[in-house]
């Protein structure tokens, strides 16, 4: 039998290769390798992998422990998946490489894009819990909302009848308490609108510029220098420009009330992403759009992260917690994701990916 090319044959694996040698310097990157490391197979031969990627990177730490141990990632942890720098989520398994005599010679890494299933994975869960949520919310809505018009009624009846001023004061608590609760239900019931969304072709940053306008007029925007980061050659899109607006403004009012403390910097960044592409699930594939709003906030503690996809989540006086959870609705309206990363003491970025429809 012909012996094959083996570098070509590790070539057309899909899954990315690297070998490494005892003294974790690279001695093979296949081509999927190269695309997911974002290095040229050429060029980073003979080098350590930690000072092609970092001492940090989860790569360099996962091979200098199996180096070390001369045993396998996976004994260790079943699945190990990470999210790289450029923002793919990768599984990696690295094997040790051992002699006849059972000395580690080296390693093998095997790294496997699974950001695509991620990306649909997150997608159809964070449209499982709102779909569920939006439920809860119509009944909510429903059975709250109808006395309410009768009790305001009553209340403005008891005010006006009422004798004597502290009995005026408690029938005015209740109408404004009632107002209250009215349009708390109104935020409740956006949930339950389902996909109804109006698209139109729209210039996204014309949506971005209004919400700067309008968090102008906010006093919290006092001493807050803003950054524009457009990428001017987006195209319109289809989005529903009045629930995007929406989003963006909790956004970055959310953002505005981290910043307490100086500097106090808000950028607002967009750009496209042509090479990989989100799945609507409808067996489409679009470029996506996206837009971060990043703070310099005080960023968020990793217990709270976690728990702000639940609506009335707030750490607020005066909160509602709903905030997020009304954005990532409309985003999800949109078939897109929003994701928040936050780092203590550096700030907060939320990261809105929608797929870019055109008109066209
Ligand atoms: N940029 C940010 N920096 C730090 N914490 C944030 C940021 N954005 C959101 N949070 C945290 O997430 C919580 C929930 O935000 P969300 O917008 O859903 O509700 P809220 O702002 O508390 O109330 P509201 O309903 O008025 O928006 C906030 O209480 C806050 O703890
Ligand atoms: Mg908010």
């Amino acid at each position: 039998m012909p012996s094959r090319d083996l570098t070509g044959v590790l070539d057309a694996v899909l899954a990315g290769i690297v070998v490494l040698d005892d003294k974790g310097r690279v001695e093979l990157v296949n081509a999927a390798a190269s695309r997911i490391l974002e290095v040229s197979a050429g060029t980073v031969q003979g080098h350590p992998v930690e000072r092609l990627l970092g001492a940090e990177h989860s790569l360099s730490v996962l091979t200098r422990s199996v180096l070390e141990s001369g045993r396998s990632s996976a004994e260790d942890q079943c699945a190990v998946e990470r999210r790289f720098d450029n923002d793919l989520t990768v599984d990696i398994a690295v094997s040790p490489l051992l002699t006849d005599s059972g000395s580690t010679d080296g390693v093998v890494v095997i790294l496997r894009d699974s950001t695509l299933q991620r990306n649909l994975q997150q997608v159809v869960s964070e449209r499982e819990a709102l779909s569920a949520f939006g439920r809860i919310a119509a009944g909510v809505a429903h059975e709250v909302k109808n006395p309410l018009g009768g009790i305001r009624g009553a209340a403005e009846i008891l005010a006006a009848r009422s004798a004597d001023q502290k009995t005026l004061e408690a029938a005015e608590l209740i109408v404004r308490e009632v107002d209250r609760i009215a349009g708390l239900v109104d935020d409740l019931m956006a949930f339950t609108h389902g996909e109804a969304v109006r698209l139109a072709p729209v210039n996204i940053h014309r949506v971005l510029d209004d919400v700067i306008e309008l968090m102008a007029l906010d006093p919290l925007s006092h001493k807050v220098t803003i950054e524009r980061v457009f990428d001017p050659s987006i195209p319109d899109v289809l989005i529903d420009s009045d629930r995007m607006t929406q989003v963006f403004l909790n956004l970055v009012r959310n953002a505005l009330q981290a910043m307490e403390n100086e500097p106090r910097t808000l950028t607002i960044t967009t750009g496209m992403r042509l090479d990989r592409r989100l799945r609507t699930g409808k067996g489409e594939h679009f470029p996506t759009l996206r837009i971060e709003v990043a703070d310099t906030g005080p960023g968020i503690e990793p217990e709270v992260l976690e728990k702000l996809a639940t609506p009335f989540f707030t750490t607020r006086i005066g909160g509602t917690g709903l905030g997020l959870a009304l954005s990532r609705h409309w985003v999800a309206c949109h078939d897109g994701t929003l994701r928040i990363e936050s780092t203590l003491g550096e700030g907060t970025r939320v990261r809105v990916e929608i797929p870019m429809r055109t008109a066209t």
